[in-house]
């Protein structure tokens, strides 16, 4: 368990964050934001005021496809669309902050090794070690046919190829040795090649033939990711992940997947990562009109802009599926972990498709934390101790008002209870998340 709770804030760059039809809420600025960096620059600020470890970006690119075989409910109700790309973000949002660390999402499907070392470690080099990436193997259709393939590659060999992917990074990031560098003026020689290591990789997915294309930052390589949660997935996330993250209805869900996690992490013979569940904050002065906000937000969704997100995730077409049945497990491509932990039963009976909906459209499954100031750091402080989890990454719904009443109301609270930092303690994202 970590010594003090650490809270990262979990954001999309589209219309959207994870709320179906945020954007159109009162006095939700997210538009404005799609069109105005400085609107994110202020919520990284009031972030770092808040003393969050990090900024973090989802990233679904390409666009829901799967529900009723089209992507027109997702443009109809802007769900996650137009989804803008969250890297190019984080160079101005680490200028405009000290100790934020800030993390983005790239797919292994997407991209090659050599692009995302370049791109993540120029950033990370730049912000002084403040970077972080969330290794996805990317499971949307929609991103599959974006960069032209005509489906989604299948669940484990995705795995396998990220496996080899994650080779050919470290094997860049440790390519520029220590002292390579010499910079010497006098004798014009700027590094000793003979500490630079050629990576030369040939490999059944990948190829790369060059030197490290970055100067390693002040935390060596940016902190890394994963929310992998099937068998394969929870093992590629022990493999590589400095910090796993996971989406579980409930407490008996996140209690099951931290047994599931150290079982998983025995086997392999390797430490287990740091472990943030996904929760969503909801608040009011009372309990009345927490709950009064959430019924609202509920309201707000059209069913089937739930529907588009819920088919996209789980690569399963929902349309045409009784809503008032149970979810029933479907063979799928695209979330083995998250259909298995929605469609199990953690409580006195499953869920049923329209529930699941619901729970999509409002925060993608992660529960929400609903009440006073006082009634969600108990929360939080709860599912800390009895999980053992080192922290959260957070959703907000309504942009920026969520994370300012969050950061002016909760976490005075929750540093009063000794629980949560009241100063930056690191340089580093590295550092302050506990992780050297
Ligand atoms: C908390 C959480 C966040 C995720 N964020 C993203 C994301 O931003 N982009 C993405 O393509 N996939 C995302 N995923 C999907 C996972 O990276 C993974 O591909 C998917 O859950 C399938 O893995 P599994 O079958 O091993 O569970 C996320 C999953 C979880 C649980």
């Amino acid at each position: 368990m970590s010594k003090k709770i650490h809270l990262i804030s979990f954001e999309i760059h589209s219309p959207i964050n994870h709320t179906v039809l945020s954007w159109a809420a009162p006095g939700d600025n997210r538009l404005d934001a799609m069109a105005d960096l400085k609107k994110w620059q202020d919520l990284a600020r009031t972030l770092e005021r808040g003393k969050f470890d990090g900024l973090f970006f989802a990233d679904t690119p390409g666009v829901f496809d799967r529900y009723r075989d089209s992507h027109e409910d997702a443009v109809k109700y802007g769900v996650c669309w137009p989804s803008h790309d969250p890297v190019v973000l984080l160079s101005a949002l680490a200028a405009s902050t000290t100790h934020l660390g800030l993390a983005a999402t790239m797919s292994t499907t997407s991209y090659k090794p050599w692009s995302i070392v370049r791109q993540l470690s120029t950033v990370d080099y730049l912000s002084g070690g403040r970077v972080g990436w969330n290794i996805v193997t990317g499971h949307l259709r929609g991103e599959h046919r974006a960069i032209g393939y005509r489906e989604v590659m299948e669940h484990d060999r995705r795995y396998d190829a990220a496996d080899e992917f994650m080779e050919v990074c470290y094997q860049l990031w440790d390519s520029i040795g220590e002292g390579a560098i010499l910079a010497d003026r006098e004798s014009g020689v700027y590094a000793d090649p003979s500490k630079v290591k050629f990576v030369n990789y040939h490999g059944e997915f990948f190829d790369c033939e060059t030197v490290g294309p970055v100067l390693p930052s002040a935390q060596g390589r940016p902190v890394l990711f994963q929310a992998g949660t099937s068998g394969r997935g929870l093992k590629f996330g022990i493999e590589h992940g400095d910090v796993v993250f996971s989406i579980q209805p409930n407490l008996p869900g996140m209690k099951r997947y931290m047994g599931q996690l150290q079982a998983a992490a025995a086997e392999i013979g390797k430490p287990e990562p740091g472990v943030v569940f996904g929760v969503q904050p909801i608040l009011g002065g009372t309990e009345e009109e927490a709950q009064k906000r959430l019924d609202e937000l509920i309201e707000r969704m059209p069913l089937e802009a739930c529907l588009a997100r819920l088919s996209g995730t789980m690569g399963v077409d929902f349309s045409g599926i009784d809503l008032d049945k149970p979810m029933q497990e479907q063979q799928t491509n695209a979330s083995q972990g998250l259909m298995k932990a929605f469609t199990s039963v953690l409580g006195d009976r499953p869920f049923t498709l329209r529930e699941v909906a619901i729970k999509w459209g409002l925060s993608v499954g992660m529960p929400q934390l609903v009440g006073t100031p006082e009634q969600v750091a108990d929360q939080l402080e709860h599912i800390w101790r009895e999980t053992g989890c080192h922290g959260y990454n957070m959703t907000p719904n309504v942009m920026p008002s969520s994370i300012e009443e969050f950061v002016d109301e909760v976490v005075p609270i929750l540093q009063k209870r000794g629980i949560y930092r009241t100063e930056y303690e690191g340089r580093t994202f590295r550092e302050n998340l506990e992780l050297s």
